[in-house]
């Protein structure tokens, strides 16, 4: 590694809460608004960080922006806005990147380097100075490909904008077109605190996550202090498969296989554990090691075979040979792990090579094969020659079975570890030294604990440019992803195979693509999969690139640097130049490496701040724990799953996808359940005979869900004119909705305990008026179609829609004026009204983004989580009620994109648990 470029800067001023929060009118630095929006497309998330701050001094000031991203993601856009002037950065070289580092650097300024490696983010850092009462606003773009892990994938977003921030959101827009089958919000911003400030919407395929916490709230979470929030916010979901052979998607010339498989029989496994037990892994971490292992140990199955050996400059082994996993071994296994101590040097060469011997010498029919090296040190004894001991292991091993290497801490060498794993079809992970350790060791075991394929090999005709394709194993929770081009962009002869060994024979998954599954994808981001196969690609060739030498190296670093240009990547051969305003030093952002140990070094600009700018910089680390739960239920199954008779051979073909239209129109279709209500499966037959088509109902869009469900739908027509409501939260399978008669003056939302409230006025699409009243009517804030009233016993002011403003009363208000929306925050409350333009006709939609939790809230928003439990037939129950629901659709005008979702409309007598007249107002 170029030790020049790795000043890694962490910043890990600790400082104690003493002082209150600062008023924004006390703010020299004021950052007025900071939005996150992320937005996935079939796994890929594409991350906007935009950061608008102010310089409220008489006097130029300098202004930074640090963010954390995840380290898997690259960043791909970076750009300051000042004075109407734009600031790009710019993709380059690393070496030519450098010389203008180094230029700067030779010239006396602290050109800082702006990233640096913690457990699961890096970061980012960059500052400019901004003149007096001026504004700069900063955006950085970062893209990822979410990975499966333990049977899902998570979104991390980390939040630690250094201040309190009137104006934060977080947006998440999740579109996975087979159907989001888990979803659950962790993460240190999701604490109770906080938590409602997190509303969700999701329909079948899509999910809306919207995070808006107040400016009271930003100081008082368990992540939070006087400088505001920092935390994750972790976005978990996982998809529906309803094809055995996987999801096919294909955008402008290039395809993305997504192979999943569940339904397979777990394979046994043949497992070597070497444990170094060095010296070096003295005290918590041998502790934390045989813990581990213990719980490792008791979760193999009983028809898995299994070795462990000890190693010192010694190799010691449990047994000579691997021996099955039965009740009396594992006791005897489990009192050998107790009595591992730590002595002497490090053996690595003759330890692996000894566990490698083990395997090999045991029958491996039928079974998957694994090697997991634990290790904290440096080979110091034996074989020490690094490249020696690599050529010996990848030798014994012969391509026959994966080698994971778990490096324990930051006194590893952890490129000769990761190395060692890529040359033998394995990885490398870092066990990070702290009070998880031995979950983190736990959690990557479980990660490989149910092989379910070995030797799959996914084959490709009419495409090529592949990334990977084949892969020694297959383990269940996990994913395989494959990208490519599609061959002159013709979708005609294009076709997958997939070959792998399951548990008893040979499996074989055929899969077609026809062009109809184009039709499925969001049209803002076409360009999607080019950029999801560009990213695959690089990451792949950087990891080869670990394993060659000599040209062959070099010709795929070259490869890997031309994608990572195109594409204006930073990654590891890569930097970002941010060059600023003149007479401004140049920055270089570079992507660090996984194996290198943070340091914790004072920035050289750090020196030059304020003690204003200096207490907006606090970091501290927040423990990530690796290990994760899916609690999903078993819900859904593969419709298409043929198993033919002997040799266990599965033949797949996935059905031509209709286009919507095709299913609910023509009335010589008929659209029936074929399988019982839980499973949801149905047909479609043309009266022709042409076509006919399975699959899974819940699979498809709202609209034809509800053609369907028309038929057998309870008759409670709604009422002639009226306005449709829904209720989202994570908690509940599907959203819930239901008929308002329009024209009504409704109550739509009061906490007593802070004399909040707001009612408004019901047109036949939307609200025309909504009016806001708090701490006894001292502010009143009335929203109608032509604009916007705010009064206080101080002021009355006015402001029009399509107005910016950002405005700060006394007591806790705040008003944000974006383009068409206005965000209202009261104490703990926090409201966004929409205007939305429609058809011709202009309406406003309040939506409910943060509320407090104790209170006991009154009006129709008030009842915004409805927990209830489907039972067959359409009845829905929730407290002690059951009621009769139909599928229908709603449009949600809580979002700016008014998506349609689907929902179960359920009278509103029932949610309201009261007539009209209890949630009217004789005057708004
Ligand atoms: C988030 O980004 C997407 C894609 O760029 C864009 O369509 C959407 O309007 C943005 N959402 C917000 C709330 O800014
Ligand atoms: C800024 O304001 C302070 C006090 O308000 C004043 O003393 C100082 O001279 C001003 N600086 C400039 C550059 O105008
Ligand atoms: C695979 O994992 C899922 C949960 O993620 C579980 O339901 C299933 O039983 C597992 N399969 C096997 C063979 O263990
Ligand atoms: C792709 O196009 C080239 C040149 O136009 C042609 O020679 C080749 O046969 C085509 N390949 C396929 C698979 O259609």
């Amino acid at each position: 590694m170029d030790q020049a470029t790795i000043k890694v800067t962490l910043f890990v001023f600790l400082f104690i809460c003493v002082t209150s929060a600062p008023t924004p009118q006390g703010k020299v630095v004021d950052i007025y608004s900071f939005h996150i929006n992320s937005t996935v497309t079939s796994r890929y998330a594409v991350t906007v960080i935009t950061s608008r701050v102010a310089n409220r001094l008489n006097e130029s000031k300098e202004i930074h922006f640090q963010v954390q991203i995840p380290k898997n993601a690259f960043i791909s856009r970076f750009r300051m806005t000042m004075e109407g002037k734009m600031y790009d950065g710019v993709v380059k070289e690393k070496k030519e990147a450098q010389q203008q580092y180094s230029q700067a650097v030779s010239r006396g300024e602290s050109a800082g380097i702006v990233s640096s490696v913690g457990r699961t983010l890096e970061e980012f850092k960059t500052s400019v100075t901004v003149a007096a009462f001026s504004k700069v606003t900063f955006e950085l773009t970062y893209e990822e490909l979410l990975k499966r892990r333990l049977g899902q994938y998570q979104l991390l977003i980390n939040a630690q904008p250094m201040q309190t921030v009137a104006d934060f959101k977080i947006d998440v827009y999740i579109h996975e077109s087979p159907g989001i089958s888990f979803l659950e919000v962790q993460g240190g911003l999701n604490s109770k605190e906080l938590a409602n400030a997190v509303t969700t919407l999701r329909s079948d395929k899509e999910l809306w996550v919207n995070f808006y916490p107040t400016l009271e709230q930003q100081t008082k979470c368990n992540v939070c202090g006087p400088n505001g929030m920092n935390g994750d916010l972790i976005i978990a979901y996982d998809v529906e498969r309803p094809y055995p052979s996987g999801e096919l998607k294909t955008s402008h010339g290039y395809f993305v296989h997504y192979f999943a498989p569940k339904d397979i029989q777990r394979l046994p496994k043949n497992v070597v554990f070497i444990i170094d037990r060095s010296g070096s892994m003295h005290g918590r971490k041998i502790e934390q090691t045989r813990d581990a292992l213990l719980r490792i140990v008791g979760d193999l199955a009983e028809d898995d075979y299994f070795g462990l050996i000890v190693f010192d400059s010694e190799v010691n082994v449990w047994r000579r040979q691997l021996v099955q996993a039965t009740k009396g071994n594992l006791e005897a296994a489990k009192a050998f792990v107790r009595g591992i101590r730590d002595q002497g040097a490090t053996d690595i060469n003759a330890a692996v090579l000894k566990g490698v011997k083990m395997i090999n010498k045991h029958p491996q029919d039928g079974a998957a094969s694994i090697l997991i090296l634990l290790t904290d040190g440096d080979p110091t004894s034996g074989e020490t020659d690094i490249g020696r001991i690599q050529a010996n292991v990848k030798n014994a091993i012969g391509g026959k079975f994966p080698l994971y290497c778990l490096g324990f801490g930051f006194d590893v060498n952890f490129e000769f570890l990761q190395k060692m794993a890529l040359e033998n079809s394995g990885r490398a992970v870092r066990i990070y030294v702290d009070s998880d350790a031995d979950l983190q060791l736990q959690g990557f075991y479980e990660e490989v604990a149910t092989p379910l394929l070995t030797n799959v090999q996914l084959n490709y005709t009419g495409a090529g440019n592949l990334t990977q394709t084949t892969f020694n194993h297959y383990y269940n929770g996990s994913e395989i992803v494959v990208a490519g081009q599609i061959t002159n962009n013709s979708l005609e002869s294009f076709q997958t195979t997939i070959i792998a060994i399951s548990k008893n024979a040979n499996v074989i998954f055929q899969d077609t693509l026809s062009a109809i599954d184009l039709t499925d994808f969001i049209p803002e981001n076409p360009d999607f999969i080019k950029r999801l196969w560009a990213y695959l690609t690089v990451k792949q060739l950087l990891e080869k690139e670990v394993t060659l030498k000599g040209t062959k190296k070099e010709a795929v670093k070259k490869k890997a640097l031309d994608l990572s240009l195109q594409n204006k990547f930073v990654t590891p051969l890569t930097s970002m130049v941010v060059t600023k305003p003149e007479e401004e030093k140049t920055q270089v952002a570079h992507k660090p490496k996984e194996g290198v140990q943070p340091h914790f070094e004072h920035h050289g600009d750090t020196t030059k701040m304020t003690p204003d700018q200096y207490s907006q910089i606090q970091r501290f680390s927040v423990p990530h724990s690796q290990r994760f739960h899916s609690n999903r239920g078993s819900r859904f199954h593969s419709a298409q799953l043929r198993p033919g008779v002997g040799n266990a051979h599965f033949v797949d073909t996935q059905p031509v996808a209709l286009p919507d239209l095709l299913i609910t129109g023509p009335a010589g279709s008929a659209a029936h359940d074929v399988v019982d209500s839980d499973l949801k499966y149905y047909e479609v037959h043309e009266e022709d005979g042409v076509h006919s088509q399975t699959g899974r109902r819940d699979f498809f869009s709202p609209r034809v869900t509800m053609s369907m469900d028309t038929k057998n739908a309870p008759t409670t027509a709604p009422p002639v004119s009226s306005v449709r409501f829904l209720i989202s939260s994570h908690l509940q399978p599907k959203p819930i909705c239901y008929d308002l008669p329009a024209a009504s003056k409704l109550h739509l939302l009061m906490d007593t305990s802070s004399d909040f409230s707001m009612n408004g006025l019901l047109s036949h699409k939307g609200f025309q008026l909504i009016v806001f009243r708090f701490k006894n009517s001292k502010h009143t804030l009335t929203l109608s179609l032509e604009g916007v009233l705010y009064s206080s016993d101080q002021k009355s002011e006015r402001f029009v829609w399509g107005q910016e403003v950002s405005q700060q009363e006394s007591d806790s208000v705040t008003l944000i004026l974006r383009k068409n929306e206005v965000d209202v925050s009261m104490g703990t409350m926090r409201i966004i009204v929409l205007r939305h333009q429609k058809n011709g006709e202009t309406f406003l939609w309040p939506a409910v983004r943060q509320q407090p939790s104790t209170a006991s809230l009154e009006g129709i928003l008030g009842k915004n989580k409805l927990l209830y439990e489907e039972l067959p037939s359409s009845l829905i129950k929730f407290a002690d009620t059951e009621v009769k629901a139909s599928w229908s659709t709603a449009v949600d005008y809580r979002l700016p994109s008014a998506p349609a979702v689907g929902c179960w409309l359920i009278p509103f007598q029932s949610i309201l648990q009261g007539t009209l007249s209890d949630y009217t107002v004789s005057d708004v």
